[in-house]
């Protein structure tokens, strides 16, 4: 398949934006009571962030023809996309705290209970969970459609999902897992965001159930792929690059993929995955190209 690869970065860089201005939008406004509340929630969200998780929204959306009216849809995927970047954004608030992992950077900039207070972090991540629902519920296409995105945001989120991830990841501070027991651990911390991106916009744009599968198939691969390349910056990148404290799953006994198999293994392992996640798009034809680049991106960035 052939793109160009400033193609891609001019892409992704133009929906970075347009999340930013829908999100800008669509967050309570900083002068509305309570101020201090809604200028956290603000701070959080808007201002950084790769947006990797909405663009696969819209890649997915892309990739299939669209079965509805293609403004609604637009209108939809927009909805969705902040969906996923609030609880995204909640998920990141909390994983800073004092008792997850104690970090005081993140995007480039003091974390959230540092620059506000503890019990407003908790807070920001109480009020953005059902905004990110509060959306989905908005979203003006088949009401089936939308009970079908918020069950599967719910899904990915919860306790079978990026919650219990965190709550894995958590108990196993100073604990080598065994290969299987890591997959299980990333696959829900991580993975399964990445992977309910992919699914909304093949639900909001009303995909047959075979794209829907090549959706879920190339979405477990580069859900796994994600966290195993945050592993691996962990290690190799500094925190002015990453945005955020490096070398702290060391430092905090965290088991990692590089951990568990080195770092040049890791990297195998990573590109083991994208060439799944590419094979697995094979079957939507030419409608692929975006969420092929985004593996690409996901396994080679370097922040
Ligand atoms: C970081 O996610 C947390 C993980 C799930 C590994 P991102 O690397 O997507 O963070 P931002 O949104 O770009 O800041
Ligand atoms: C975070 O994993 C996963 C979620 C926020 C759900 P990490 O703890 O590795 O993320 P970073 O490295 O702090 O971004
Ligand atoms: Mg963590
Ligand atoms: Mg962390
Ligand atoms: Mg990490």
């Amino acid at each position: 398949m052939k793109y160009s690869h400033l193609a891609f970065q001019e892409w992704l860089a133009g929906r970075a934006e347009h999340i930013e201005r829908t999100l800008d939008e669509l967050l309570p406004p900083a002068d509305a009571v309570p101020t201090r509340l809604h200028d956290a929630m603000r701070y959080a969200v808007l201002g950084g962030g790769k947006r990797v998780r909405a663009a696969l929204v819209y890649a997915a959306g892309q990739a299939c023809p669209i079965s509805g009216h293609a403004m609604a849809v637009e209108a939809s995927l927009d909805r969705a996309a902040a969906a996923v970047e609030l609880i995204h954004a909640y998920s990141l608030v909390h994983d800073d705290l004092p008792c997850m992992d104690d970090d005081t950077l993140r995007r480039g900039r003091p974390t959230t209970h540092v620059q506000y207070d503890e019990a407003t972090a908790m807070l920001v991540g109480d009020a953005l969970q059902p905004l990110a629902f509060e959306l989905l519920a908005e979203m003006p296409i088949a009401p089936a459609l939308v009970v079908q995105a918020t069950r599967a945001l719910a899904r990915a989120s919860g306790s079978l999902g990026m919650a219990g991830g965190q709550a894995i990841d958590l108990e196993s501070v100073g604990r080598q897992l065994d290969r299987e027991a890591l997959q299980t651990m990333h696959g829900m911390k991580t993975g399964a965001m990445l992977a309910v991106s992919v699914a909304l916009g093949g639900i909001v744009s009303g995909a047959s159930s075979s794209a829907r599968q090549a959706l879920d198939d190339y979405a477990q691969a580069i859900g796994l792929a994600f966290q195993v390349v945050d592993d691996i910056l962990d290690v190799t990148a500094d925190s002015a690059r990453l945005g955020k404290t490096a070398g702290k799953d060391a430092a905090d006994n965290k088991p990692t993929y590089v951990s568990l198999m080195g770092l040049e293994q890791a990297r195998a392992f990573a590109q083991d995955l994208r060439e799944a996640a590419l094979q697995a798009l094979v079957p939507l034809g030419e409608g692929r190209a975006r969420l092929a680049e985004l593996a690409d991106f996901i396994v080679l960035r370097d922040r």
